[in-house]
């Protein structure tokens, strides 16, 4: 059995997905099957056709990976690959696209609003920001509509504080999207299918040192405490478990996919955003929950890669 391991790729997360693509081709390795890693490039469709793998895993963050632009290139190339189709991608990887459709189907979100660059310069930022402000009240949350690993992401205390937010999200990106913060417990939950239809797989608990969970805090060794599975009442548990598996279903998700919420102090939940190629490095919460679940996180990287051409 051969397989494509593809990571790296065009965004500002390439490090990262090098690092879970290490990770899941040496998982692989470990089950005996030969894996390889590339990264995407311009010869990437030839090289499938003239030594196509098995299955191509794709663990590519961000653009060209999680927006469906490498999903549309293995669908070309007919080789079965791990994870969503392209429409599906595109959908869950524009936030606010994801956010309204998990809304309809009766998920919880945080109030927001989404702001075009542009918007600025017709009505200027000082006023602008002033209605943001009015409207959502503080604190508040901004990020890139697209994007992810906290780049470009600021959460605001105060609306002095908005304007330079804005800035560094415009850094990432065109969009911004502002959102009412709701404090509370921040839970991550993987749902996984392995043949037998998506499952949840236990909400994994976010505790940065900082109480940010910024770059530095998801990547550096020790920097978060996670609790697997989180410390929640049966019933915000359930809440969460429901809403990362409405997601994966309504955004038509395919294979695994981790859904990021935060529990208020009252326990209820809202939904923040979806990934399709959720981390999968030595300190992403992904892997931690599928150990969680008793599963063997190189047996499901198997087990998905096999289930793409079976
Ligand atoms: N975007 C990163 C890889 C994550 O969500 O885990
Ligand atoms: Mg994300």
């Amino acid at each position: 059995e051969r397989v494509l391991v593809l990571a790296g790729g065009m965004s500002p997360e390439h490090e990262v997905s090098v690092r879970s693509g290490r990770r899941v081709a040496e998982s692989l390795r470990r089950l005996g099957v030969e894996a390889h890693i590339a990264d995407i490039d311009a010869a990437l469709l030839e090289r499938l056709r003239t030594d196509p793998p098995q299955a191509v895993f794709p663990v590519l963050h961000g653009a060209s990976g999680e927006d469906g632009a490498t999903a549309e290139i293995l669908q070309l190339s007919g080789v079965p690959y791990v994870g969503a189709p392209p429409a599906a991608c595109r959908t869950a990887f524009a936030k606010p696209a994801a956010k309204a459709l998990v809304a309809q189907h009766g998920v919880p979100v945080p109030r927001g609003v989404t702001l075009p660059k542009s918007a600025f310069h017709d009505l200027g930022a000082p006023a602008l920001l002033e209605r943001v402000v009015d409207r959502l009240g503080l604190p508040l949350f901004v990020k890139p509509d697209q994007g992810g690993s906290a780049f470009g992401a600021t959460s605001v205390d105060s609306a002095e504080e908005l304007s330079a937010a804005m800035v560094s999200c415009f850094a990432y990106g065109d969009k911004a999207v502002i959102e009412e913060r709701i404090d509370g417990t921040e839970v991550a939950v993987g749902v996984v299918d392995l043949g037998d239809g998506p499952v949840d797989l236990p909400a994994v608990e976010i505790v940065p040192d900082g109480g940010v969970y910024d770059y530095a805090a998801r990547y550096t060794p020790g920097r978060t405490e996670f609790f697997s599975p989180a410390r929640l009442s049966e019933e915000a548990a359930r809440a969460a478990a429901d809403a990362a598996l409405t997601a994966h279903r309504v955004l038509g998700l395919r294979d695994y996919s981790r859904t990021d919420l935060i529990v208020d102090a009252a326990g209820r939940v809202r939904f923040l955003e979806v990934n399709v190629a959720p981390g999968l490095t030595e300190t992403s919460t992904f892997p931690l929950a599928a150990e969680a679940a008793e599963l063997d996180f190189a047996r499901v990287c198997r087990d998905l890669a096999f289930n793409a051409w079976t």
